[in-house]
């Protein structure tokens, strides 16, 4: 082995996700079972600015599998964007004797990942903890399983009311930029239709769905809003919808955070065991700067700069089967 790797630093960072909890239980205690030390870093990377670094130990992991949220806390770090504040952080790893580190997150997290490994030649291993499922490389992200339920979940009682009022809804879901969530809760939800920002230059997506005449013979509908500026969102589908056609009964829902909560699904928690075991298996392997993922049910690693840039897109062919089963 080329460097030494008795200690590890594990931190989760950027927007928390179900399913983290299992993965820094995967990450501490396949650590110990190899004999190497684990530092839990509070807060992400502000945490390891301002050195809020404490040992774990495997019961420390105990009783977590089940909890959604990040025992560790997470925060989005302006500092650790400076060079200033990487300096910093790196002499808490020099002080902690911090050999390697794991961090769990999502596109951002690894983006500062990938930085500060370059600068100051440490080992770094990333697990993807998203809900928004927009990391290259890996079929799921830990907490995408979770998100979708609590959103079909939330869709299932929106449509008690939709139905009984003969309203048309539009639902807004989380996603950043990207429409995992939409389009695949709005085919698990039987929504009428999803309005993605991955669609936005081929079609006016509002006008093909009053187009195929969505509401002809049913007396409700809902409609999956992806956040962004690109769709509008659905305040402004919405706002659009009634000045248009002020026949539709309008109104809107935004799940907002709701969607980041909760008990992991078991898919969540296996992903998150099977990537945090992987972690540890990469760097004792001498890998470095890469993902962990998983394809095709394999686990796979996956280099930083691919899995930040490369655009991971949706499945198109999901509006077409959405359509169909919409009529
Ligand atoms: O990246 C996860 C996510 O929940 C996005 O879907 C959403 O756009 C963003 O985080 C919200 O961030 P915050 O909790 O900081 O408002």
């Amino acid at each position: 082995m080329q460097y030494k790797l008795e200690c590890i630093g594990l931190l989760t960072s950027g927007g928390d996700a179900p399913g983290m909890n299992a993965a820094i239980r995967a990450v501490t205690r396949t650590a110990i079972y190899n004999g190497i030390r684990v530092k839990a870093i509070y807060r992400g990377y502000k945490g390891l600015i301002s050195d809020e670094i404490v040992d774990f130990q495997t019961q420390n992991v105990s009783n977590i599998i089940q909890q959604g949220g990040t025992i560790l806390k997470t925060a989005r770090c302006p500092e650790f964007r400076t060079p200033e504040g990487r300096k910093i952080a790196y002499d808490n790893i020099l002080k902690h004797n911090i050999d390697a580190l794991v961090v769990i997150g999502g596109d951002g997290t690894f983006t500062g990942a990938r930085i500060f490994a370059q600068e100051y030649n440490i080992p770094i291993v990333g697990i993807p903890g998203t809900i928004d499922n927009d990391l290259y490389g890996t079929d799921s992200t830990i907490g995408y399983d979770t998100a979708l339920n609590t959103i079909i979940e939330a869709v299932d009682k929106i449509r008690d009311t939709a139905s009984s009022h003969e309203r048309l809804f539009f639902i807004e879901v989380m996603g950043r930029d990207a429409g995992f969530l939409a389009l695949n809760s709005a085919i698990a939800s039987g929504a009428e239709a999803a309005i993605i920002p991955e669609r936005e230059t081929k079609v006016d997506q509002l006008e093909e769905l009053i187009g195929h005449g969505f509401r002809k013979s049913k007396n409700s509908s809902i409609v999956i809003v992806a956040e962004s500026d690109v769709t509008g969102g659905a305040n402004g589908l919405a706002e659009r919808m009634r000045k248009e056609h002020p026949e539709y009964d309008v109104r809107v829902t935004i799940l907002g955070h709701i969607q980041r909560g909760g008990s992991p699904t078991a898919y969540d928690r296996i992903i998150a065991s099977r990537m945090g075991t992987a972690a540890i298996d990469a760097l004792l392997d001498e890998q470095r700067n890469i993902m962990i993922g998983i394809v095709n049910n394999e686990i796979v690693h996956v280099p930083f700069t691919k899995a930040i840039k490369d655009d991971k897109p949706v499945d198109e062919s999901l509006l077409g089967v959405l359509q169909i089963l919409s009529i």
